[in-house]
């Protein structure tokens, strides 16, 4: 099967990546002949090509995970988000929503605004000074001796923004899947609780993986590899995605451990109202997601050494530190672990077919004072810790595809959640190429 498409201009269908009709049926036949329950073949993860098509159909589809509100805390507050060619700029308006513009001046078309974040009235371009307002309308363009033109012709570009639960979606698509709201009903109830509104964030990490965003998704399906997370296995069951019959003789004992803790976790969240219940649809949405409340180990509040919370302040109106781990898994790029005393947020984005941005953003009660309330470096250690190792295994995987000797191996049971987010990834694709 090829290795590398090349792109050229053609008016086919709405595919922007502009494939001609061979390259088109090429990659349309290497997506349709996709074998089950096997890793994908070697192009997925090194071909140019397939990363367009990629863009447009998955990143440019579907709603994306871009941020949570406590990064934008007040109106005119902003953050830059970038993934393959896009740019975007997600800002917070005066009515607790979002605007999303595309960070591309309509003068000659550079970046508008370079910081990764910060707060702004109008949004300037640094070239030659076009002001546009945080709606994007272009309001201020003067250069000498220059006759007036029709300024409503060139307002920067809109995309779709949406808050829910306190966490920012944007969808570049002009008419962006309509099943988000079925998804934002399912997970809103779980998070709700956590109250974001009423977090901030302690710390952001920005970590470059040298590696295909898929493989960054599917290492985090499965936990067949947690006994390279020594730190997080302290306090996060590594049975997870395990059932009875797969336990493995040396885990056992933590798995009874488990069931104990899962049990106790269950009648807490009766007690208190909270739904806990496995809802697991990867491959059966169009936005794919699994969210569940689990049991974390030892005193099962959160993750550090000895479970222990890591913040002295409950978020929201929690009136329990022992409520484990609220997660929730939602394609196509992010994952994010709920917890009594604190959040972690995670989103991938793909810079290019080998490089992807991952991006973990820890939250805390906004008047958790560091140093008082939390300590810094014990609030972010298992999971730096577990990024770093998680990297690691992304960039084996990348430079193992990018080898002749690369084949496709099959999935263990463990690994049925990568399964299915390959099989919603190929049907998603396959979906939009027809
Ligand atoms: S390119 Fe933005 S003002 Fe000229
Ligand atoms: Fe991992």
């Amino acid at each position: 099967m090829t290795a590398s498409v090349s792109t050229t201009r053609t008016s086919r269908g709405k595919l922007a990546s502009t494939l001609d009709e061979s390259q088109l049926a090429e990659i349309t036949e290497l997506f349709a002949q996709r074998r089950k329950g096997f890793s994908l073949e070697a192009p997925f993860y090194t071909d140019p090509a397939i990363f367009k098509v990629e863009m447009e159909a998955i990143f440019g589809t579907h709603w994306l995970f871009a941020a949570s509100i406590a990064e934008v805390p007040e109106p005119g507050d902003y953050v830059t988000l970038d993934y393959g060619p896009h740019s975007l700029i997600v800002l917070r308006t005066d009515d607790g929503g979002v605007n999303v513009l595309h960070n591309v001046c309509r003068h000659r078309g550079a970046r508008v605004l370079t910081a990764a974040s910060g707060s702004t009235g109008n949004v300037v371009c640094g070239y030659h000074s076009w002001t546009y307002d945080s709606e994007g309308n272009l309001i201020h363009a003067s250069s000498p001796g220059e006759i007036d033109f029709d300024k409503s012709c060139f307002a920067l570009k809109r995309a779709h923004g949406r808050v829910v639960g306190g966490l920012i979606f944007v969808s570049i698509a002009e008419e962006p899947p309509t099943d988000f709201d079925e998804v934002s009903a399912i997970f809103g109830p779980y998070i709700a609780p956590h109250d974001l509104a009423r977090t901030k964030v302690a710390y952001q990490q920005d970590i470059i993986e040298e590696g295909n965003w898929k493989l960054v998704m599917e290492n985090n399906r499965e936990c067949y590899h947690c006994d390279g997370h020594p730190e997080l296995a302290c306090s996060l069951f590594p049975t997870w995605g395990l059932t009875d019959e797969l336990v493995p003789p040396h885990l056992e004992e933590v798995w009874e451990r488990n069931t104990a803790a899962k049990a106790a976790l269950e009648e807490r969240c009766a007690r208190y109202g909270l739904p806990f219940e496995v809802i697991e649809e990867l491959d059966t949405r169009i936005a794919g997601i699994r969210i569940s409340r689990e049991s974390l180990d030892g005193e099962g509040e959160s993750f550090s050494p000895d479970g222990r919370r890591l913040s002295k302040k409950l978020l929201g109106d929690l009136r329990d530190f022992r409520l484990g781990r609220c997660s929730m898994h939602l394609q196509p790029n992010s994952w994010f672990h709920f917890q009594s005393d604190h959040v972690i947020t995670f989103g991938a984005y793909p810079i290019n077919e080998h490089q992807t941005l991952v991006r973990t953003t820890w939250l805390v009660a906004d008047d958790a004072v560091e140093g008082v309330d939390y300590d810094l470096e014990k609030l972010t250690h298992t999971w730096k810790q577990t990024n770093i190792q998680d990297k690691a295994f992304v960039e084996l995987c990348q430079q193992g595809a990018g080898s002749p000797a690369y084949q496709q191996g099959p999935y263990m049971k463990s690994e049925y959640q990568v399964e299915a987010f390959i099989n919603w990834y190929t049907q998603r694709v396959l979906e939009h190429l027809a």
